[in-house]
């Protein structure tokens, strides 16, 4: 147990959370130790953790600050922030939902109810595109990048600033999303090298280009009520539904993706167990282009991350 989590020595403060439940604590470290232990009970394996960000988060303190004052003594409207917080963790919201933002690959994103929260195994699809640059020498190069299914604009994002000469477009159906994702680019000094175009997938047209990066929804529609609280009951459905078997979004970009990426690199996230299925919808419409080559890509976890298909002209 470190300093900022010791247990309450001085008279608390009590605050009210939205469902009522009193949330008492003087002090930072009383805070931190009132919430890991209300989450330890429910059971949360990140309780520590989930009770540090969201004290960090309803305080503005910073990590620094919470390790080495933990006695600083709470206002009365972060103690009434933190009980908020704190049933808002306790009804199952993730800490990123609550707080509004995810770091993704160093970054910190905006995120709201319209988009998915980003999920660090796909960084995996970063490091794939990252990894193909660097050995075609194409870091500096202006390259252009499509990602279909944007959300956050996570995946977009991330690689225009990595890749300082490129630029690119990214697809998604809800407009509500590609305000955030917009949003993000205009925070991470990218906006100039960004569109965002609402649309079903790749039903109309697109120019061609040389990434193309997607984590379109694949969970199996009847799945979906057994996923955990925190992604079933707040990531939304539209980012989830792969359909019956988990496949339709795979099937309806496979025609399009020769045309869309004649030559360069194609890059779908994918479920655990779909690599070869996806593969061979993916082969299936890539049969008469001269060459096509295939890799399957694990994420730091040992699981399957990622289809990545090199198209050649
Ligand atoms: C799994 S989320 C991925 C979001 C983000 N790229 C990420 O990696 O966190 C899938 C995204 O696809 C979008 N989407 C769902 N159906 C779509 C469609 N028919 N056309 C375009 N985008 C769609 C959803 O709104 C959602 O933002």
């Amino acid at each position: 147990m470190s300093k900022s989590d010791t247990p309450p020595e001085s008279t608390p403060k009590a605050a009210t959370g939205t469902k009522g439940a009193t949330f008492i604590a003087q002090t930072l470290s009383q805070a931190v130790y009132t919430l890991w232990r209300s989450f330890d009970e429910a059971g949360f394996e990140t309780a520590r953790l989930d009770a540090r960000l969201l004290v960090i988060g309803a305080t503005g303190v910073s990590r620094e600050a919470l390790l080495q004052t933990p006695e600083m003594v709470l206002t009365e409207d972060q103690c009434a922030r933190i009980a908020r917080y704190q049933q808002q963790r306790l009804g199952r919201e993730p800490v990123s939902r609550i707080l509004g933002h995810r770091d993704f690959y160093g970054r910190s994103f905006k995120i709201s109810p319209a988009t998915l929260d980003p999920r660090p195994e796909t960084e995996t699809l970063i490091e794939c595109v990252l990894d193909y640059a660097k050995a075609n020498d194409l870091l500096q190069k202006p390259l252009r990048i499509i990602d279909v299914g944007t959300g956050s604009g996570n995946l977009l994002l991330t690689l225009l600033a990595e890749l300082p000469n490129a630029s690119g477009v990214g697809i998604d159906i809800s407009p509500a999303a590609l305000k955030v994702a917009n949003d993000n680019a205009s925070r991470l000094g990218v906006l100039e090298r960004a569109t965002f175009q609402c649309q079903d997938g790749l039903q109309e047209p697109v120019e061609s280009f040389d990434i193309f990066v997607s984590n379109p929804p694949y969970i199996v529609r009847d799945h979906i009520p057994e996923l955990a609280p925190e992604v079933r009951d707040f990531d939304p459905h539209l980012a989830l539904d792969g359909g019956e078997d988990g496949l339709a979004f795979y099937r309806e970009m496979a025609p399009h993706i020769t045309s869309v990426i004649p030559a360069g690199l194609a890059v779908f996230e994918i479920g655990y167990d779909q690599g070869d299925e996806v593969v061979d919808i993916l082969k299936s419409h890539t049969q008469g282009h001269r060459t096509v080559q295939f890799e399957v890509k694990k994420d730091l976890a040992g699981h399957q991350r990622c289809v990545a298909l090199q198209t050649l002209s």
